[in-house]
């Protein structure tokens, strides 16, 4: 795990070129799309970053009650590292992490739906808000039912309500 505030230019560098490689439309020598995660999960070989998750810690809003939420973005594997367990292990050692602390929820955002899946993440299709930023700059509140968008596994008992769920920040 590696804390964002601590990356150094070379791991923020190394970063960048595995997200070009992972996600071809990702802007070049960028780390994040909307605002900076708290940590990262990574996985190296020989020293180099290879693979990872970035994770927001959150508070928000699921119906009438708050939960401890871990928001996932941008979870990749080098292609020459693909199919190798190496995505699973990320998750798996995140959902270690969540249960030992307490959080109730995992949500990411994601197309891949088969391999989320089978890690037990199942779609959700609430009506959420959250905050619009682009470019760096807050733009506004978005409030909408996203069908095939949100991927949530539970973690706690707390109960995903059926009612608006506020992000309380960005969508990741
Ligand atoms: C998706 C990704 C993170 C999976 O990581 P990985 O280390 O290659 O996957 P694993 O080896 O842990 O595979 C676990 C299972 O998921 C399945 N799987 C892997 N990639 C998949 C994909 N793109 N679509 C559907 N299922 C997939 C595998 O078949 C595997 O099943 P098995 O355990 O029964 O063999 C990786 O392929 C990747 O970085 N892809 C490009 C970026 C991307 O699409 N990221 C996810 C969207 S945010």
């Amino acid at each position: 795990m590696i804390l964002e505030h601590r990356l150094t230019p070379p791991q923020t560098r190394g970063l960048a070129v595995l997200l070009e490689k992972s996600f071809p439309q990702y802007p070049e020598g960028e780390t994040f799309l909307q605002q900076a995660p708290d940590f990262r999960v990574v996985s190296r070989h020989k020293r180099k970053i290879v693979s990872q998750v970035a994770v927001d810690f959150r508070m928000i809003r699921n119906g009438k009650n708050s939960a401890r939420v871990f928001c996932l973005s941008d979870v990749c594997v080098h292609p020459d590292f693909q199919s190798r367990q190496l995505g699973t292990q990320m998750l798996k050692w995140l959902e270690s992490e969540a249960q030992k602390n307490g959080i109730d929820f995992i949500l990411l955002t994601s197309g891949v739906q088969g391999f989320y899946y089978k890690l037990g993440y199942r779609y959700k299709e609430n009506i959420f808000k959250w905050l619009l930023i682009r470019n760096g700059k807050s733009m506004g509140l978005l409030q909408r039912r996203l069908r095939s968008t949100v991927m949530v596994k539970k973690i706690s008992q707390e109960v995903w309500s059926n009612g608006i769920i506020d992000l309380a920040g960005p969508i990741f």
